[in-house]
């Protein structure tokens, strides 16, 4: 790895705590406008500057992100399909990586669908794309993308992951499962959590410290954070956990104390000012 790629991968995964808070506000691409995420701005905002990377479509970025942000950007490279089709893991190139450089991305982020019926072409694509975000510098994200019918236990998980390290990922993002030391062990490249679908925030707080426990560099989590009754007080808590190690319960404490504090300000829906306390 290259100074260029080294430095932005130190944009991504913080120096400080050599740990990452993603936030995954990428769904649309599949989805249109999911739950917590139809205006995408009034959501987005006030979460960006808990955020250590922004993980997103060019088309929201362009739209709905402020480009004097100083949060650095993963941008979706992979897609073309929808939740209506036949084919929705058959994903191609939606990006490339002269955009994401002119949109002064640190990376990309591509879905690669390992055993279903179009693993070869995802896989094939993905690697192509590799080569062209070496050329420039970029980090490579792949996505363990999983169907609705397929496993999500650490066999799987583990072939996944480290597949995408082997077809050169400078990075993973995959799902938690039971024995994820087993994935996080297997795969020599950094991985972070997705959060999947919206759980209890306990237990969505639960999951990511199992993770960061486990070996996992953080999380890039979405529907756990903007599908929250409090989403800034949830990325708050969720910070605690990835940064600072603090327990689930403690995490917990912290996301009702702040969900409250912004309740009696009468800002649930826009959030509060950053606590500096918490942010790292
Ligand atoms: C699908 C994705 C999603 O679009 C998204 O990033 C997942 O985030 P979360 O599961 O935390 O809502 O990567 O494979």
């Amino acid at each position: 790895m290259d100074w260029g790629m080294k430095n932005r991968l130190s944009k991504i995964i913080k120096p400080k705590t050599g740990r990452s808070v993603m936030l995954a506000v990428d769904h649309g691409y599949f989805l249109g406008p999911t739950s917590g995420l139809e205006d995408f701005r009034a959501s987005v905002t006030p979460l960006l500057s808990f955020a250590d990377t922004l993980f997103v479509t060019r088309g929201m970025l362009r739209t709905c992100v402020d480009p004097n942000t100083d949060v650095p950007v993963m941008l979706r490279a992979s897609g073309g399909t929808s939740i209506l089709g036949k084919e929705l893991l058959h994903e191609g190139v939606t990006l490339s990586v002269e955009d994401a450089i002119r949109l002064n991305a640190v990376g990309i982020g591509y879905s690669i669908l390992v055993g279903a019926d179009w693993e070869r072409d995802t896989i094939l694509d993905f690697a192509r794309y590799v080569d062209e975000a070496e050329r420039y510098g970029l980090i490579a994200m792949a996505v363990t993308a999983v169907g609705k019918d397929m496993a999500k236990d650490a066999r799987y998980l583990a072939l996944a992951s480290r597949m995408a390290a082997e077809h050169g990922a400078h990075m993973v993002k995959t799902y938690y499962c039971e024995g994820f030391e087993k994935v996080v062990d297997t795969c020599p490249v950094p991985i972070v959590m997705a959060g999947g679908k919206k759980i209890p925030e306990l237990d969505a707080l639960t999951m990511a410290f199992n993770a960061v426990s486990a070996g996992a560099v953080g999380v890039d989590m979405g529907r756990n954070i903007f599908q929250s009754d409090s989403p800034v007080a949830m990325i708050q808590a969720v910070r605690a956990v990835v940064h600072e190690n603090t327990t689930p319960k403690e995490a917990f404490q912290l996301f009702q104390e702040l969900s409250e504090k912004e309740a009696r300000a009468g800002k649930k829906s826009s959030g509060v000012a950053a606590d500096d306390s918490v942010k790292v």
